[in-house]
């Protein structure tokens, strides 16, 4: 059952690109859903998935947007047939001190980090249930679990996850489907390459490891457990982070 369909959401991010092509290298078909409006990356992301050929294509989502969710996973759904797998790992930030956030920075990180993820869970759990077998991986942060200056949105949407992440676990543990969170440290990513130097310095230096993580090493956890033989890990959170927590 190498073949089945996977749905990538922020499928041409940071970590998304490479969790499309860990998927797409276990043999899944990939789905990169991800806005429309990043015209440029839409582009530079078929180039670099070029060599994967038909096995990843792109398909434009905004996860925000319940219809656009619908239509996305009917989509798939006539062209490649059931969604198996899930990945939500479309996410936003938009860091400032409480004292200063206007309800817009909160909303658009809740609507997209928290109920974004909803949005699609919400339209692939039935069929995944009626299949017997499904993959959801959410991917949360290590803020969502330590708190971070300048991310009370944030936190708050990534520390949700893990609580839907278990309780969705929950509801369908008998029916062959899982539900993990993936929770990276700081990635050598866009996002992170756009916190000021002098923090992102200061970060780096009490990671334990010494460095950023790779994005490839986020995507070999959520290939990890969307495998066919992780069956029995379910409702978990999988902290990648360089030994992050050991600093605390
Ligand atoms: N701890 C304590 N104090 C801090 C601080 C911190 N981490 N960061 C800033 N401060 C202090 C400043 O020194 C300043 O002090 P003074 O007022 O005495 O000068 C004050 O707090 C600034 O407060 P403001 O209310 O003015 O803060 P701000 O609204 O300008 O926000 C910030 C500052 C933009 C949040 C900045 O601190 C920042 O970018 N921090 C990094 C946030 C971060 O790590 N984001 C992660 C993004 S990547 C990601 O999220 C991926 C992932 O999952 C890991």
């Amino acid at each position: 059952m190498n073949d089945r369909v996977a749905v990538v959401t922020g499928g041409i991010g940071g970590l998304g690109t490479e969790i499309c092509k860990a998927l797409a290298r276990a043999g899944r078909k990939v789905v990169a859903a991800d806005l429309a409006s990043r015209g440029e990356r839409v582009d530079e992301f078929r180039k670099e998935v070029a060599s994967f050929g038909e096995q990843i294509r792109f398909e434009p989502l905004n996860v925000a947007d319940r219809k656009d969710c619908a239509s996305l996973i009917e989509r798939v759904g006539k062209q490649d047939g059931p969604v198996s797998i899930l990945v939500n790992s479309a996410g936003i930030t938009r860091d400032t001190s409480l004292r200063k956030m206007d309800a817009t920075h909160w909303d658009d990180v809740i609507n997209i980090n928290l109920s974004g993820v909803f949005n699609l869970c919400r339209l692939v759990v039935d069929g995944m249930t009626n299949q017997g077998f499904g993959r959801i991986v959410n991917i949360s942060s290590v803020n969502g679990q330590t708190g971070q200056f300048g991310q009370t949105n944030y936190s708050a949407a990534k520390a949700g996850l893990h609580g839907f992440t278990m309780a969705l676990a929950r509801e369908v543990a008998r029916k062959g489907v899982t539900v993990n969170s993936v929770s990276p440290g700081y990635c050598d990513t866009p996002m992170v390459r756009a916190v000021p130097e002098d923090i992102r310095k200061q970060i780096v230096a009490s990671i334990p490891v010494g460095r950023l993580g790779e994005p490839r090493e986020i995507a070999r956890t959520v290939s990890f457990l969307t495998d066919e033989d992780a069956g029995y890990i379910t409702g978990a959170n999988i902290p990648v982070n360089g030994g992050y927590f050991m600093s605390f």
